[in-house]
């Protein structure tokens, strides 16, 4: 098997949110070359506080289920606050555009609320992938600090799938179900769920394959002082 990966440019660019995936699983082999790249991520004081479970094949068809259950059912169990209406001005604004264009490759329109909500059950669903990692963490004071260590391991891990030939997708929305997934993956109620990322072969040929969201300009974000 090859171990050859991308450079660096190439994978941090290459890197995008694949919400469609072909059902190929990936070896338990290549599972762990992700992992061991992930472990190498800073986080503060090296405290590595990332606890992260895996979950494929019937477990993750069971965690499925369970989620879908829940959104019948308006279940939701999330341990960290999530609430598009917390956004504001230009945050508020892409927010929505990445909306637009991701709903606009998929010829969803606003108005059909029946095929949106298919659309956002597709997360539950791990948008096909064969693998989903979830994403736990310790609570230490306000967990800011733990929090921003997880994004940490997020990034090496998505980028490691992408130099690595994969892809994946991070997931706020599977947070929404922590109990339940703490209930079927046998989590101490001691860890929070941070997200998950569903992770797998990207399908090249899903209407959303070529949909690259843009980002602002650096001087729209950066000062440079002397
Ligand atoms: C922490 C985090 C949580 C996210 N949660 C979701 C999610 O629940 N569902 C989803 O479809 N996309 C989710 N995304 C993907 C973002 O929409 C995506 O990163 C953003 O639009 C930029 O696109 P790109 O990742 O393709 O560059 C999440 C991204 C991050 C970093």
């Amino acid at each position: 098997m090859s171990t050859r990966t991308l450079a660096f440019d190439e994978a941090v660019r290459n890197r995008f949110s694949s919400r469609a995936f072909l059902p190929t699983p990936l070896t338990e082999e290549q599972i762990r070359q992700v992992l061991t790249d992930a472990q190498h991520s800073p986080s503060n004081c090296n405290t590595q506080p990332w606890h992260v479970h895996i979950a494929s094949g019937k477990t993750k068809d069971t965690l499925e289920q369970a989620m879908i259950r829940n959104d019948q059912t308006d279940l939701v169990t999330p341990d960290f606050t999530f609430n598009y209406a917390d956004f504001y001005g230009d945050y508020f604004d892409r927010s929505q555009e990445q909306a637009r264009i991701y709903y606009e490759a998929l010829g969803v329109s606003r108005e059909d609320k029946a095929k949106r909500h298919e659309v956002y059950l597709r997360n539950f669903r791990f948008f096909g992938a064969p693998h989903v990692a979830f994403l736990f963490m310790p609570s230490f004071g306000d967990n800011v600090r733990v929090a921003s260590d997880i994004g940490m391991y997020a990034q090496t891990f998505l980028l490691s799938l992408t130099a690595r030939g994969y892809a994946g997708i991070p997931q706020t929305l599977l947070g929404f179900h922590a109990d339940t997934v703490r209930k079927i993956l046998n989590v101490s109620g001691q860890y929070r769920l941070l997200f998950g990322i569903s992770f797998g072969y990207a399908d090249p040929n899903a209407l959303t394959h070529h949909v690259r969201m843009e980002r602002i300009p650096v001087d729209e974000s950066v000062i440079l002082h002397n």
